[in-house]
């Protein structure tokens, strides 16, 4: 579906990329700074399509931090995120320190940034700076409606319950040691399962990695709905895949998304690097 229609303000054009979410912003040139209405009107294109796309930009680390300010808050990176000479801007990159390939891929499980956070990130801004010959692509799924879809009997039952995010719990289930201080500085936090977004008022189902179990639910049931409902959410049909072009920038909502990165491509054999910044969001409420 390509059709361009104008934006509320003149300074751009907006193209949707797929009936999911994600849109293009055209005409804009990142590394200038946004006048009101232009970044006014750029926030409400982003909580309308919760991605948006930015096509062949060029920002240096700065202008990248700069961009993103102008949102919100920026979050300092986690200090086990190594890269970046930037604590703002922290490097997504599949390359050890002479450069080379290593074969990992981070990210590769369907997650909402900081979501064991007691206010958990609120958008993540990722530009492509080295790309793989194909592949490499991040997949984005809608969890407005992964809650929409939900029969009603089944939202019926899910009204009102909580479910506990832990980064303790995710990186044991991905076979990762922490330190104490991690742990320590990473509580158990409990958020809706239905989470309203404080923007639309929208619900958003709040699953992912970090999701560990569900309160006042024994652990196995618990953690046996939140993988059904994640299969649901995450299925195909409720999934964006975004194809990394030079010069993307693409920010999104991560209070209602869930993203991943794809190992659609040998991470052994080429480059992958994209600069990441983040912005705080705000404490979930009910
Ligand atoms: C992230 C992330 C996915 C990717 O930067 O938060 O999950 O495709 N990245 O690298
Ligand atoms: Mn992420």
């Amino acid at each position: 579906m390509n059709t361009i229609v104008p934006a509320i303000a003149p300074s751009f054009a907006i193209n949707r990329l797929s009936s999911i979410l994600a849109a293009e912003v055209i005409g804009l040139d990142l590394r200038k700074p946004l006048d009101r209405p232009t970044q006014e009107a750029v926030y409400q294109a982003f909580l309308q399509y919760q991605l948006l796309v930015f096509r062949g930009q060029a920002l240096g680390k700065e202008q990248q931090i700069a961009f993103t300010g102008q949102f919100g808050t920026l979050e300092k990176h986690m200090p086990c995120n190594q890269g970046s000479d930037l604590s703002l801007l922290h490097v997504v990159s599949n390359l050890d320190e002479r450069g080379v390939p290593t074969g990992v891929l981070g990210s590769t499980r369907w997650h909402s940034d900081k979501s064991f956070r007691a206010a958990p990130s609120m958008a993540t801004v990722l530009h492509a700076v080295q790309l793989p010959p194909e592949g490499g692509d991040t997949c984005f799924a809608n969890m407005y409606r992964a809650w929409e879809t939900l029969p009603v009997a089944i939202r019926a039952e899910l009204e009102g319950v909580r479910v506990v995010h832990s980064w303790a719990l995710s990186r044991d289930n991905a076979g990762k040691i922490i330190s104490e201080a991690e742990r320590l500085d990473a509580p158990p936090m409990s958020h809706p399962l239905a989470r309203p977004h404080p923007d639309t008022g929208r619900r958003a189902l709040f699953v992912g990695a970090h999701a560990s179990h569900l309160e006042g639910l024994p652990l196995a049931p618990g953690r046996a709905r939140i993988e059904a409902l994640e299969t649901h959410a995450t299925h195909p049909s409720n999934v964006y895949q975004h194809r990394w072009a030079p010069g993307d920038v693409i920010m999104w909502d991560n209070r209602c998304l869930l993203h991943r990165a794809l190992p659609n491509f040998d991470a052994a054999a080429h480059a992958r690097v994209l600069h990441r910044t983040c912005l705080r969001g705000t404490p979930t409420s009910e």
